[in-house]
């Protein structure tokens, strides 16, 4: 992940830390000037530098910004955060190469999921070198800022996954949690290494998210209907991310859209541009998950992830996700900086495309189904004829 201040008198400074190496190479020790007002300021401007050395201004580490997001002064042991009653009650539903998804009853009501993140060490974990407080502060700060457009004013979706905690954890993993992993290893096989290899030193992140459901790519939709609704709360959550955050996904491949089923007169809004627009749900709602590789732009800073540094990204094929990065690059002329979201209507073009050939649907011999499977394939024949997703709903819904 990586930090730059947009506007056009930082362009010099920002290419001193375009790379993540390069923020860390010359902030050795991380150390940030604070900037309370603004804390992605003060983690990303390299114009820092000379402030650092020549004022005595307060200095804050990516740590403390870290722990402050978390509402905490130290990492908390993880009974602390999740009492041994919650942790009974989990079950592992996901992983990745970050760590563990898990799925638990929250006291407070309803499920929700636990992404636990080991951060800062240097053992090796499932092949990638942990990642460091800074580079976990710009993922938690998209998720945040996409989850907070839920209570924003002119422009509002509640289509992205809602983060409900976000904590430092300090400690071995808790028993329970291994002996989950181990059950899902041996039920549904792990690519991950067991989460017993951490010690009493080891620092996670947890994200505690709403349970958005099951993924497209497992879901089992009644009819194409509810496909085109699914698209339709896509796309809008696209466009009021891209108006308000100049936001691009990057990676909306069908493992990182949820669905959870809800009544089937129920209806979702979105407010682009202070105009509501109403989707009648058909029965499933979305939520945007997985912000790794997404770019925001937020108070002047951009928040992204320098895909040029991982030409393996651009290596793969196989499935039309793999020909999507090289497009998006192709587009960007490999300046992951930039805004460019036409990406966003790629991913769109592609999610369409998941809904003419791949995804499953319980009724196929109806009518209704057929109407719409034509209704998706003319969207898939016109998507990209737009330049971004906002332009493209203000014309269609
Ligand atoms: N909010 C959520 N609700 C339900 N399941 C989730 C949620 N977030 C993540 N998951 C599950 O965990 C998996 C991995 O999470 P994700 O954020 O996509 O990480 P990765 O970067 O490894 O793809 C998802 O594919 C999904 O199955
Ligand atoms: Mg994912």
């Amino acid at each position: 992940m990586h930090l730059c201040a947009e506007s056009p008198h930082f362009d010099t400074k920002c290419m001193c830390i375009t790379t993540y190496e390069s923020l860390s190479g010359y902030v050795s020790d991380r150390i940030l000037e604070d900037n309370l007002e603004n804390d992605l300021r003060s983690l990303s401007l390299s114009k820092r530098k000379t402030s650092i050395v020549q004022n005595s201004t307060p200095v804050v580490t990516a740590r403390e910004l870290v722990l402050k997001k978390c509402g905490q002064e130290e990492p908390l042991p993880f009974e602390e955060c999740y009492s041994k009653s919650v942790l009974q009650n989990c079950q592992k539903i996901g992983e990745g190469v970050y760590g563990e998804v898990f799925l638990f009853k929250n006291p407070n009501g309803g499920t929700s999921v636990m992404k636990v993140i080991p951060i800062e060490g240097d053992l090796i974990v499932n092949g990638e070198r942990q990642k460091k407080f800074d580079e976990i502060l710009s993922e938690i700060t998209i998720a945040l800022e996409l989850s907070n457009l839920r209570n924003n004013n002119d422009n509002k979706t509640s289509g992205f996954s809602e983060v409900q905690k976000v904590c430092c954890v300090q400690g071995s993993y808790p028993e329970k949690l291994i002996y989950l992993w181990e059950l899902y290893d041996e039920t549904r096989g792990s690519e991950n290494d067991s989460p017993d290899i951490f010690g009493e030193d080891q620092l996670y992140i947890v994200l505690q998210l709403a349970n958005g459901g099951s993924d497209l790519e497992a879901f089992i939709f009644n009819n194409s209907l509810q496909a085109y609704t699914m698209f339709q709360q896509v796309a809008c959550t696209l466009a009021v991310a891209e108006e308000e955050l100049h936001f691009e996904h990057r990676d909306l491949h069908w493992g990182n859209v949820l669905l959870s089923t809800v009544d089937k007169n129920s209806k979702v809004t979105f407010r682009l541009d202070g105009k509501n627009y109403d989707i009648m749900t058909k029965g499933v709602e979305v939520a945007i998950i997985d912000f790794t590789l997404s770019r925001i732009e937020c108070e002047g800073v951009v928040i992204f992830n320098d895909l040029s540094l991982d030409p393996d990204l651009f290596t793969a094929e196989g499935d039309y996700q793999f020909e999507v990065y090289k497009l998006m690059q192709k587009k960007n002329g490999n300046n992951w900086q930039r805004f460019e979201p036409y990406s966003n209507l790629l991913w769109l073009h592609y999610t369409l495309d998941k809904a003419l050939t791949a995804l499953r649907y319980k009724n196929t011999q109806t009518k209704v189904h057929k109407e719409y499977l034509g209704k998706l394939r003319q969207l898939k024949d016109e998507i990209l004829n737009y330049n971004n997703v906002k332009e493209f709903v203000l014309e269609y819904f």
